[in-house]
């Protein structure tokens, strides 16, 4: 069997991995960043507040090119670690290392950089309810400064594939809770980010489109973007064969190795 954690067989997956390469792989020639590992957390605590540590000891690298899933009950802190790795909290001990630069040295102005390198899925999406679905997920390709015309299509047919070709001029409050969670996943990949980090990402949508949607994140993947998605769906989980670490208590234990 292929390594990927998403494999499949037959003519249909030589179609996709096509027809997602001609959206995703626009900037193919790109080289992705130097083979670093992309996250590391040395001994990571943190808590809210005066309360009890809600991750403990937290150690694990990400290699570059590598696909993981981050498992765990609800409340045993996926949201909280990712939520560290988007700088959204700093930790309250232990080192984290993103892309090489150990974040206790980052200044505040170099946020915004780092943060662009990352397509975050969250959890409640934070789409922009007065733009278009279209409007949503080209804006990464905005503030990148390409311009419309070179990505229009690639926009529409990545809106498409995620079962939305459609819904392009739709608000975002007028879609139901699984369709903005897919417009969420669009703007994630649409720029073909070095990191991919997503929250319950198939947590809104039936098991046809979550499969759907683990297989963009395993063709992105192998495009080579690092991906690690928190999710507590054992049938996804289980259908690949990639990494998974699991937090319990806090800690994280790892359940199955890096191939
Ligand atoms: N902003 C916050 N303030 C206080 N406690 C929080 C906050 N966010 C999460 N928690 C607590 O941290 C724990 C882990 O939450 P979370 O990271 O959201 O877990 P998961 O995503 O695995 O469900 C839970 O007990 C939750 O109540
Ligand atoms: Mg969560």
């Amino acid at each position: 069997m292929a390594p990927s954690p998403c494999a499949e067989s037959g003519a249909s997956a030589a179609s996709l991995q096509a027809a997602l390469r001609a959206v995703l792989g626009f900037n193919a020639a790109t080289p992705l960043s130097s083979a670093r590992i992309m996250v590391r957390f040395e001994n990571v605590g943190m808590r809210y507040g005066a309360g009890q540590e809600v991750l403990r000891d937290v150690s694990f690298a990400l290699e570059p090119g590598s696909f993981t899933f981050l498992t765990g009950l609800s409340g045993a802190g996926k949201t909280t670690l990712l939520k560290l790795i988007s700088l959204a909290e700093p930790p309250s001990r232990g080192l984290i290392t993103l892309f090489g630069r150990d974040l206790a040295t980052l200044k505040r102005r170099e946020f915004p950089a780092l943060r662009r390198r990352i397509g975050m899925v969250f959890q409640d999406f934070r789409l922009i309810d007065h733009l278009s679905a279209f409007d949503n997920v080209s804006l990464p390709l905005r503030i990148s400064g390409r311009r419309g015309a070179d990505y229009a299509h690639d926009v529409k047919e990545l809106l498409s594939w995620v079962g939305l070709g459609d819904r392009l001029q739709s608000p975002p409050p007028t879609l139901s809770g699984g369709e903005q969670q897919r417009v969420a996943i669009a703007r994630a990949v649409v720029g073909r980010p070095d990191l991919l980090v997503a929250d319950e990402p198939t947590g809104s949508v039936d098991a046809e489109i979550g499969e759907r949607l683990i297989r963009l994140f395993g063709e992105l993947n192998r495009l080579g973007t690092t991906v690690l998605i928190a999710t507590h769906d054992r049938s996804l989980i289980e259908k690949g064969r990639a990494r998974e670490m699991r937090l319990v208590g806090g800690r994280l234990v790892e359940l199955r190795g890096a191939t």
